[in-house]
C-alpha cells in the first residue's frame, strides 16, 4: 500500500469549507503532509486557481502524488511554515492570498515509519525531526541534555506529572548504555510512571514533549501566525487544524496579543473607535464527527479553528 492510500486527512470536509474557497483565487497548504487537503484544494480551484504548499520533511516531496505535481496550479517547497513570508514573496503572493491551512504536528508517515523514531510502539532510532536535513536527532540531544533541562522540558511540552522522574531515570540509564532506539526510551519512560493511564501509554507524554522541543513546534507556530496578517489578502483566512492544548494556547495568545495590537500604520494618530481587530474568530475547537473518529482514530484529538484577517494591509 502506498503511503498516500494509507493517508486519510483529517476533517477534510469541514476544513475545505472553512477555507471559504474562491475558485480563481490563491491559498497555501503551510503543512503540505502527504496532500491529502492540497488535492481538495484543487478540486475547488478553476484554471486560474494557485495552490502553493510547503512542508518540512522531504519524505513528503519525495513521495508527492505525480498527478498533483504535474498540475499547473500548484507548486511545492521544501521548508517550514515559519518563513511563509519569504515563500509567498517568491511565489508572488504576498499580501494576495485567501487562505492558509495548517493541518498541525506529525503524518501518519511519522507515526507509521519506524525509522522516523516518533513512536513509542515502533522499534527505531529516536530521531523525531520532520526536517532530517538539519537540527538535532532526539537521540543525540538526550545523549547530552542535563536533568533539570530534560525534567523541565517533559513538564512544558508533555505536562507530564512525573517528569522528575522520567529525567532521573533516563539519566541514569544513559550512563549504563547509550539510548538509541524507541524501544529502549519507551521502556525507560514507562517504568519510572508509578501509576498507569487508561487508554494511554505512560510514554505519549515524553515522546510528544520531546518532538515539540526538536522541532520547536511551538516557536514556529507562533511566528507563523504572525507572518500570516501580511501574507493574507483582506477577508483571507487562517484555517487551523490541532491536536493538543499547547497549540490551542498559542492560538489564543496570539489572538490577545493582536486585538491588543489591533490593525493600524504605526504611529498615525487614529482615535480608539476607528480601530479594528486584526482577526475575526469565526469558529474555534470545531471537533471532528464521531463517525470520522470511528473511521480514523488518530482524528480523536482534533479541533478545528477559523479565523479571518479583518482589515487593510499595513507594513
Ligand atoms: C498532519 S500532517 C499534514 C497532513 C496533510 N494535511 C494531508 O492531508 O496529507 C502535518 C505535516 O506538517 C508538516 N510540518 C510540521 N511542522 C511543520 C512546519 N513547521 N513547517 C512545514 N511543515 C511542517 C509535517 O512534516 C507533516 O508532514
Amino acid at each position: 500500500m502506498s503511503q498516500l492510500q494509507r493517508h486519510i486527512p483529517v476533517m477534510l470536509n469541514e476544513s475545505i469549507d472553512a477555507m471559504n474557497i474562491v475558485s480563481n483565487g490563491s491559498y497555501i497548504d503551510a503543512t503540505f503532509g502527504f496532500g491529502g487537503h492540497s488535492e481538495q484544494i484543487l478540486r475547488n480551484l478553476d484554471k486560474d486557481g494557485k495552490l502553493n504548499a510547503i512542508d518540512k520533511d522531504r519524505d513528503a516531496i519525495n513521495l508527492l502524488n505525480p498527478e498533483i505535481f504535474t498540475d499547473e496550479r500548484f507548486s511545492l517547497k521544501h521548508g517550514c511554515f515559519s518563513d511563509l513570508g519569504k515563500f509567498s514573496k517568491e511565489w508572488g503572493v504576498y499580501g494576495s492570498v485567501n487562505g492558509i491551512l495548517f493541518d498541525l504536528g506529525v503524518s501518519s508517515h511519522h507515526l507509521d515509519e519506524p525509522a522516523r523514531g516518533f513512536s513509542f510502539n515502533k522499534k527505531g532510532m529516536v530521531d523525531m525531526r520532520f526536517d532530517q536535513t538539519s537540527g538535532i536527532s532526539a537521540c543525540d540531544w538526550i545523549k547530552d541534555v542535563d536533568e533539570q533541562t530534560l525534567s523541565n522540558i517533559i513538564w512544558k511540552f508533555g505536562e507530564e506529572r512525573y517528569s522528575r522522574r522520567i529525567a532521573k531515570s533516563i539519566i541514569y540509564q544513559r550512563e549504563q548504555t547509550t539510548i538509541t532506539d524507541t524501544e529502549q526510551l519507551s521502556k525507560i519512560i514507562d517504568k519510572a510512571v508509578p501509576r498507569n493511564e487508561k487508554h494511554k501509554h505512560n510514554a505519549t507524554r515524553t515522546f510528544q514533549a520531546i518532538r515539540i522541543f526538536i522541532n520547536k513546534e511551538l516557536e514556529v507556530l507562533k511566528d507563523a501566525l504572525h507572518n500570516s496578517y501580511n501574507i493574507l489578502a483582506p477577508k483571507g483566512r487562517l484555517v487551523l487544524i490541532t491536536y493538543h492544548s499547547l497549540e490551542d494556547r498559542v492560538i489564543k495568545d496570539f489572538l490577545s496579543v493582536t486585538d491588543e495590537n489591533l490593525s493600524t500604520p504605526r504611529g498615525l494618530p487614529i482615535k480608539s473607535e476607528f480601530l479594528k481587530k486584526m482577526f475575526n474568530v469565526v469558529a474555534k475547537s470545531i471537533k471532528p464527527s464521531s463517525d470520522e473518529i470511528k473511521i480514523n482514530p488518530r482524528s480523536r484529538s482534533a479541533k478545528l479553528n477559523i479565523l479571518e484577517k479583518v482589515n487593510e494591509d499595513y507594513d
